[in-house]
């Protein structure tokens, strides 16, 4: 495209439903953040927008395994990852989430345009339906043994453990997550977006427009779909958690359907918490819209999304760059088998306990950078992460810089030395060039998505700044003295050259690495006395960025290395923890989660207070006529005598419970069951194996007590 008038960066929207581990981190949020910070440092118009996205199965999933409400799980995580990118320094322009009102309105007012033009399909399916717990099965209620791989607990959207995309009638032996049973087939009525309308459109754009300039990992992905025939793919879902579907009871809009216009939504409140106008956003060509993404999502933002772009009228992404994955010390990365470097983690092991200024966020991001999974799978191990700290930041970078201050503080008086001109030689004409030429490079490369290159020049530029030290050797010259023990004039100038060009070579790698490591970039402009804006791109390249007789500040030290302790001490607690959760997990797994009792939300007092208890004697029972469960029971409450039917007569004969004290909730609404009206509720104790027993006062209280 042309130059474009305003970019759009979005991240993917991580589930709310727990932490997220560094994998994410490089794979959709560190290369966006190192993107958006270079084009603000170029002064473009850009907005970069992330949020949670809070819907699916994922969540509601999750209510159940930690025993509270989606609700609950959301608020929690969205507040953590909220927490954790920015600690990471992740410069979000928003981060929003998808139970937001806005956000509800803007995915149905999306569903809704597509279904009126008539680009959805209204379909009457047979769905997987578990009898016991009254529901529809998808996506990830089903689990079953994945025909490609045989793992066993392949989920009815995909298989974790070869990756797979599945449908849940592919499953080999299905069975329902929540009751642990086979599932019967049901009919249902969904909404369907037929993909196979739009593979002339997407062949053309991705295979034909985009070939050259998408990654060859995202086009042969999308080669592989388009392919194999596009099929039409439920937009709604059997679910009550979620966007509720227009004019549908019981029926939400499928989690892949709001998500990605979640980045709409994000949009709109950005504009409003600023006083901008979101729709040339969306809506002008001139908008460059670029989506990072981990491999798993491309299908969604490759084709799904952007047909529904493109039949809402929306502008399509220019690119979608996305990333392979990264494995940790020899394995997959997976939170759920414990073996992870959550976000959380690290920034409680090593932010949260220095003073480093960000210190260690620049390493993380420095690494993860420097082995992203660019184009292939790639590894995190600890030793590797001590190897870039210790000889690349430490003992390349940062002793560069470092050395620059203390000779110039030793040999310049503190202060910018001028610049001789005329006695220039070709060393120091080399790395003057280099310096632009480093500068042309970081550009074609970041303009390229390709990070870890870019930094790579980056941090070259810096080795080439110590051969050149290394060459010129400042502190031998100084000591070329005069009689009165002062350096020779000449042998002075050519000190003064040398360390004003390492200064302005500084000054240039603090703009350059700035998009990369912000706090190290930030800490060099404090050294020089210079303010941030000195980071403006414009500035990479110049060779007077520091003026003569500038007096500066001492060096600050910009990295620490990683201890050999620190290392085999991070190795140990990662086997610790799979092991941990591997154990929980085996145990866990034996039993489907609706077993495990559920803890109901936290409720305030007045909630509680709103329930009215008293203390009664059952007077009489009789069985009710056809109802197997129910007993119609006469209890007196001291000023009155109540007529109350009880689900309890598979349980206890009439004749046992009459002269019975029990606590009845006598403000309940009265309830008609069988014909017979019931006013008032007796609490029962049950246990895990269903045996009921009745909740008594205790000791001689009168009939009629409250109970608090
Ligand atoms: N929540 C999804 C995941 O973690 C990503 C959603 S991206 C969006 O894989 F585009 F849908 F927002
Ligand atoms: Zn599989």
């Amino acid at each position: 495209m042309t130059q474009p008038k305003r970019y759009l960066i979005t991240s993917a929207l991580p589930y709310a439903n727990g932490p997220k581990h560094i994998g994410h981190l490089a794979g959709a949020y560190l290369p966006a953040d190192i993107y958006v910070r270079y084009l603000r440092a170029k002064k473009e118009e850009v907005v970069y927008v992330c949020g949670s996205d809070e819907h699916g199965a994922a969540i509601t999933i999750q209510a159940m395994k930690e025993k509270t409400t989606p609700r609950a799980i959301v608020d929690k995580y969205h507040a953590l990852l909220k927490e954790n990118m920015h600690d990471l320094g992740i410069s979000f322009d928003i981060y929003h989430r998808t139970t937001e009102p806005i956000h509800h309105e803007t995915a149905k007012e999306f569903f809704t345009a597509l279904h009126d033009k008539g680009d959805l399909e209204k379909k009457e399916t047979e769905q997987y339906y578990d009898e016991e717990a009254k529901t529809f099965l998808a996506d990830r209620y089903i689990i079953g043994t994945c025909p490609v791989c045989g793992n066993h607990s392949a989920y009815g959207d995909q298989c974790e453990k070869c990756g797979t995309s599945l449908s849940p009638e592919q499953l080999i032996n299905p069975r329902s997550t929540l009751s642990g049973h086979a599932p019967v087939m049901k009919l249902t009525t969904h909404w369907y977006l037929p993909l196979n309308r739009h593979e002339d459109f997407l062949r053309q754009w991705i295979l034909e427009d985009h070939a050259a300039d998408w990654k060859a990992n995202v086009i042969g992905q999308c080669k592989g779909w388009i392919e194999a025939g596009l099929q039409p793919r439920a937009v709604t879902r059997d679910l009550d958690w979620g966007v509720a579907v227009p004019h549908e009871k019981g029926k939400v809009l499928y989690v892949w359907f709001d998500a990605p216009i979640g980045y709409i939504s994000a949009t709109k409140q950005w504009a409003i918490n600023n006083g901008k106008d979101w729709r040339p956003y969306w809506e002008d060509e001139g908008t460059k819209l670029v989506h990072f993404i981990g491999k798993d999502n491309i299908v969604f933002h490759c084709i799904i999304f952007p047909v529904m772009l493109k039949l809402h009228g929306n502008i399509l992404p220019e690119n979608v760059p996305s990333n392979e994955f990264m494995n940790l010390e020899g394995d997959k990365m997976s939170t759920s088998r414990g073996w992870s470097i959550e976000m959380e983690e690290y920034i409680n092991d090593f932010i949260k306990k220095e003073n480093g200024g960000g210190m260690m966020v620049d390493a993380l991001r420095y690494y993860l950078t420097a082995i992203a999974p660019e184009t292939k799978d790639s590894e995190f191990t600890w030793k590797g992460f001590q190897d870039a700290l210790n000889s690349e930041l430490v003992a390349i970078f940062g002793n560069f810089v470092n050395r620059t201050f203390v000779l110039m503080h030793k040999l310049c008086n503190g202060k910018v030395p001028p610049l001789t001109e005329s006695i220039l030689d070709e060393t120091d004409k080399k790395l003057l060039a280099d310096i632009l030429a480093c500068k042309v490079s970081v550009e074609k490369n970041l303009e390229a998505y390709r990070f870890r290159e870019a930094l790579f020049e980056v941090i070259d530029l810096s080795r080439k700044g110590n051969k050149y030290m290394q060459e010129k050797e400042p502190w031998i010259l100084a000591k070329e003295t005069d009689e009165k023990g002062l350096p020779v004039v000449a042998a002075q100038q050519r000190i003064n050259n040398c360390l004003h060009i390492c200064l302005q070579l500084n000054a240039n790698l603090s703009i350059l690495i700035n998009p990369f490591l912000p706090f190290t970039a930030r800490k060099m402009c404090n050294m020089m006395k210079v303010v941030e804006k000195m980071l403006d791109w414009e500035n990479a390249g110049k060779k007077n960025l520091l003026s003569t007789g500038y007096s500066l500040r001492a060096p600050e030290l910009l990295f620490r290395k990683m201890e050999d302790e620190e290392v085999t001490a991070q190795i140990e607690k990662l086997k610790i923890k799979s092991k941990k959760i591997m154990e929980e997990s085996n145990q866990e797994s034996a039993k489907p989660i609706a077993e495990t009792p559920v803890q109901k939300a936290i409720i305030e007092f007045d909630d509680f207070a709103k329930v009215e208890l008293k203390t009664g004697t059952i007077l009489n029972a009789e069985k009710v006529e056809k109802a197997d469960k129910l007993l119609k029971l006469e209890v007196d409450l001291g000023t009155e005598k109540r007529v109350i039917v009880s689900g309890i007569a598979l349980h206890y004969q009439p004749e046992q419970v009459i002269g019975q004290q029990v606590v009845v909730v006598t403000n309940l609404a009265p309830r008609k069951m069988r014909g017979i009206e019931s006013n008032g509720m007796i609490l029962m104790a049950e246990d895990a194996s269903g045996k009921l027993q009745f909740v008594q006062a205790g000791g001689e209280a009168n009939n009629g007590s409250t109970v608090n």
